[in-house]
């Protein structure tokens, strides 16, 4: 391996020691303690693993987190008046409802049922709106979390060319968003795309966010290019364990990139940090 491997798991805990000083302190100075309500309707699996996760580090952080699970079979009309109450409560600074929903709820009516300013998520459009027209606002957590592993990497980002790879709207466009405003030239490539391999080897910086497993192969990156891997994928091996594998095939990926990001320990431990960072900064603008 040649690449610098960028460690999101160490970053993370910096930045969550920083989030929790500074929650320390507005509990001395304000008696203000920020709280995260985490709603999860249903009982995906790995939608539980993320939400147990999530609560204990708010808790680990001195945040208050205030947990809300509804079975699979809950209604729309019961989820919006959960996030109506939740929106008025003076306690709670952050609502996060987990996706994916149940099939019989539309998420983005229950999106945009979230105040936006305690749309910690970043997914309410209002907030998408504000990222895609340079307002403060606030910002999806995960693409958040790759620019900060970006900057262990890269001090100034200006004139690089960013290939997003996939182009939802958690990851892609929102990433796409951040690297513009960062003056890179972007390219956002996806499924349908003409000849991948050959737009990702453009890329000074590749993000890959497609959910599929090891699709980026050595040959798609660019020498010296910094790879960040977006990619969670759950394999199971042929003995019946189950390991993380990531979107890039690291061992490929890392033998030609500059700098590349591990899975797990790379992305994963940012966005549960950024979620922090965006309810704290909830909880300060809304104390004015
Ligand atoms: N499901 C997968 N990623 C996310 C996320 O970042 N936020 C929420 N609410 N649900 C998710």
């Amino acid at each position: 391996m040649t690449a610098q491997r960028i460690d999101g798991k160490a970053l993370a805990a910096r930045l969550q020691e920083t989030v929790a000083a500074r929650t320390a302190g507005l509990g001395a100075t304000q008696g203000l303690r920020p709280g995260l309500a985490v709603v999860l309707v249903g009982s995906d699996p790995a939608s539980q693993v993320y939400v147990r996760s999530k609560r204990r580090r708010t808790a680990e952080a001195g945040m208050q987190s205030f947990a809300h699970e509804l079975p699979e079979d809950t209604g729309e009309a019961a989820l919006l008046e959960l996030i109506a109450r939740l929106n008025t409560d003076p306690a709670v600074h952050g609502v996060l409802v987990q996706l994916p929903l149940p099939a019989h709820i539309d998420p983005m009516r229950v999106l945009a049922a979230i105040d936006p300013a305690k749309d910690v998520d970043g997914f309410h459009v209002v907030n998408a709106g504000r990222l895609a027209t340079g307002q403060p606002g606030l910002v999806p957590c995960t693409p958040l979390g790759c620019m900060m592993l970006l900057r262990e990497r890269h001090a100034d980002l200006s004139g690089l060319h960013a290939v997003v790879l996939g182009r939802s709207n958690i990851v892609g466009k929102p990433m796409a968003q951040l690297l513009l405003a960062e003056n890179c030239t972007v390219t956002v490539v996806h499924s349908r795309s003409r000849d991948l391999p050959m737009l990702c080897r453009q890329a000074d910086i590749l993000v890959a966010a497609v959910g599929r497993p090891e699709l980026v192969r050595g040959d798609w990156i660019r020498p010296g290019a910094t790879v960040i891997d977006v990619g969670i994928n759950r394999v199971v091996r042929p003995d019946g364990t189950a390991r993380l594998i990531g979107d890039v095939a690291f061992d490929e990926a890392a033998a030609v990139a500059g700098a590349i990001t591990p899975v797990p320990g790379g992305v994963g431990p940012m966005t549960i940090a950024c979620l922090l960072a965006n309810t704290l900064i909830a909880s300060c603008r809304q104390a004015g």
